[in-house]
């Protein structure tokens, strides 16, 4: 049990890639509470986990709203009495090119996936510092390393939140606090299915997005929820800073 002890708020753990981050460190021992802003799906994995003395809480967030993360962040605070890790999972995408980008769309992106991470990581940080043993993973994406076509806001709100990881790892190092980033390829979950619905031809568009990787696959959540779990332990103890690309080696070219 490698988060033994371990107290996490985990943001977008309704689905997806936070719903894998939360099952893997409930596995390993950790209380969590799931930030999300459907909190009835969160609330069916709570009910699947917590067996065996676990302890998986729901508190209703939107992360782009302060008033809403700071009363989650505090609800938060009384379920697990202090917090030592933050995932930053919570996210949101659309596709679209300059032209076709709407102001609406491109103000959601940048306030779920970029503002969502300051807002999160600004209100629990007090938590974090007083732990001693504090620990942001933020999600980032292949889009905000490399340009995605088509994925204009998408890649501006990822390429944010890995400058963002770094600024906070600086500025709290001697405080015991590391922060990190985790950018994954394409990954099969919900959400990958509702982007390729909104193309003509859906079917052709999945097979598009598995053409484009070097190893012939999209990469399943679990594959993103166990470098979570790493990010989060003490085996990656002297990692601060960094951008683990976790993405079948779709950047590497
Ligand atoms: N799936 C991929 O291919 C992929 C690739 C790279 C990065 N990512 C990133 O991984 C993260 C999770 O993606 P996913 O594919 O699992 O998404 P998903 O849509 O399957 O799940 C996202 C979860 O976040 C929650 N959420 C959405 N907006 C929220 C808000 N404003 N406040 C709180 N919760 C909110 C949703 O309710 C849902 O439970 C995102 O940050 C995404 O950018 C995904």
């Amino acid at each position: 049990m490698r988060l033994k002890g371990r107290n996490a708020i985990i943001t977008g753990g309704g689905a997806g890639i936070g719903e894998a981050i939360v099952r893997a460190f409930a596995r390993e021992g950790a209380n969590v509470v799931i930030a999300d802003l459907n909190p009835t799906t969160a609330q069916a994995i709570a009910d699947d986990l917590n067996v065996d003395g676990k302890t998986i809480s729901v508190v209703e967030c939107d992360v782009s709203d302060s008033g809403s993360v700071e009363k989650a962040v505090g609800e938060a605070a009384e379920h697990l009495t202090s917090i030592d890790t933050l995932v930053n999972d919570a996210g949101w995408g659309r596709a679209g090119k300059l032209l076709d980008t709407t102001e609406e769309d491109w103000d959601r992106m940048i306030d779920i996936n970029m503002k969502g991470a300051f807002l999160v990581s600004k209100h629990t940080l007090p938590y974090l510092l007083e732990s001693g043993r504090g620990n942001i993973i933020n999600m980032g994406s292949v889009a905000g390393v490399v340009g995605v076509r088509d994925r204009l806001a998408y890649c501006a709100s990822k390429g944010g939140i890995i400058s963002l990881t770094r600024a906070i790892a600086l500025d709290y190092v001697d405080q015991g606090l590391r922060c990190n980033s985790i950018s994954p390829g394409t990954v099969n979950t919900p959400w990958v299915d509702r982007m390729v619905a909104q193309f003509p031809d859906p079917e052709e568009t999945r097979k598009s997005m598995v053409a484009r990787q070097p190893m012939g696959r999209l990469g399943e959540p679990w594959e993103i929820a166990e470098a979570a779990v790493y990010l989060a332990s003490t085996d990656s103890g002297f990692i601060t800073g960094s951008n683990l690309m976790i993405d079948g080696g779709m950047t590497m070219q």
